[in-house]
């Protein structure tokens, strides 16, 4: 096996509880590799005005392959309030760290599979034919999709105030599209699905959403084999609760996808079990789509699920070509899951905070020891990790 040298960037808050978790089990399904820290998230951008250094992006440049946790952002008075004193007034801007990596090494690609572990309390519950689960209401009402139909011309703005409107702007192209529609059509034919959804709303949001959809027909000749599908962002989430199974496959553009994946993250247990990958044509970085957490980011022990970020470890394997060890992990958090017998605070509906432990919750740590009990090889805790 070539031994892989990989760019870790615990990053913020939780990000540093959960990625020293992914490495113990990376560990354990016996994945050799070189891990150099770098630095990424708000600490940098306090002391060097610069969320993402250019030594890091240089590291991701040279090594092609990293990790990430996740990074705190706030808003632009607070990040300039929080910027070092002899830093502040130089014309510092806050740009979001991950949003200038996607940039930088083009990972138009983000891949955020949603797997529904059995035995997860937390997954979405459907009605036996003998009527034993409850079915949750999810219907939205009618106003709210009339709402989201609706489409003003922008001549009724004229009158208003420059400082008064906000637009933003939303761009695709052509080959960034046929990338990512590309990558949704390699997913679903090695993975023997029927066929790909193409969520947009090419009927207002004309242009973009236009070219989407016109790129997926385009790039759906080259599979005959795999049908194409097509639905409106809207339309679609209702659909999602009403019923998911229908689906598979989805592409979307940037902000539906965001929207998307986690509406679909929620119905197979949220964000402690929502990971993601961002792949380039070279470098590509695996992260779980969740954030920081900065409230139980002191908790000692750490109390957050780290399976997003395992799961996220699991995906990287994946994509280097190591999917044996990839299916390794997957079912020994399977098996946990279905055991249910070490859950963290978010799988047994609790609110969270230091009381959790004592309510019976699993730690972080916890949880990862039973992954790695299942795998076999339990890992030796480091005194730093207590
Ligand atoms: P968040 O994802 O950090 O946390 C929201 C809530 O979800 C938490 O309070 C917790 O209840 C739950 N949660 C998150 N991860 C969990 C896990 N592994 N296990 C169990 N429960 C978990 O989102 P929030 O609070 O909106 O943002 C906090 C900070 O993170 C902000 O500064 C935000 O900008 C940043 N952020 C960063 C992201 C990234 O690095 N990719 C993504 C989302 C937010
Ligand atoms: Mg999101």
């Amino acid at each position: 096996m070539t031994k892989h040298t990989i760019v870790a960037m615990p990053g913020d808050g939780i990000g540093n509880q959960v990625l020293p978790e992914a490495l113990r089990v990376l560990a354990a399904v016996g994945f050799e590799a070189d891990y150099i820290h770098a630095d990424i998230g708000w600490e940098c951008w306090r002391n060097e005005g610069n969320a993402l250094p250019q030594r890091t992006i240089d590291l991701l440049a040279r090594h092609k392959l990293g990790l990430f946790g996740a990074i705190t952002s706030k808003p632009n008075k607070e990040a300039q309030a929080e910027l070092k004193p002899e830093l502040r007034g130089k014309g510092y801007v806050y740009y979001s760290p991950i949003v200038t990596m996607r940039q930088k090494f083009n990972l138009d690609i983000c891949m955020r599979p949603c797997i529904g572990f059995k035995g997860n309390p937390l997954n979405y519950i459907r009605k036996k034919a003998g009527g034993t689960f409850d079915e949750p209401q999810t219907n939205p009402p009618e106003n709210v999709r009339a709402a989201l139909a609706s489409h003003a011309k922008f001549k009724a703005f004229a009158s208003v105030p420059g400082p008064d409107v906000a637009v933003s702007v939303r761009v695709i192209t052509r080959p960034a599209a046929r990338r990512i529609v590309s990558a949704a059509f390699e997913y679903a034919k090695k993975r023997g699905f029927r066929g790909v959804t193409i969520c947009e709303k090419p009927n207002v949001v004309r242009e973009t959403s236009g070219m989407m959809e016109e790129t997926a027909k385009e790039v759906a000749k080259n599979y005959p084999g795999i049908a194409l599908w097509s639905t409106n962002i809207d339309a679609q989430l209702m659909w999602l609760n009403k019923n998911p199974e229908d689906y598979n496959v989805i592409v979307s553009s940037n902000l539906f996808g965001d929207i998307l994946s986690d509406a679909f993250a929620g119905l197979v247990g949220g964000l402690g079990f929502a990971a993601s990958g961002n792949i380039g044509e070279d470098v590509a970085v695996f992260e779980p789509t969740h954030g920081s957490a900065p409230k139980y980011a002191e908790l000692n022990p750490p109390i957050v699920n780290p399976i997003a970020m395992i799961l996220s470890a699991a995906m990287m394997l994946d994509h280097i070509g190591e999917g044996m060890m990839a299916g390794r992990i997957r079912k020994a958090i399977s098996a946990v899951v279905q055991e249910g017998k070490v859950r963290t605070y978010d799988m047994m509906r609790l609110s969270g905070g230091p009381k959790a432990i004592s309510q019976g919750a699993a730690s972080t740590n916890q949880m990862t020891d039973a992954i790695l009990e299942k795998l076999g090889r339990p890992q030796a805790r480091t005194a730093a990790e207590g």
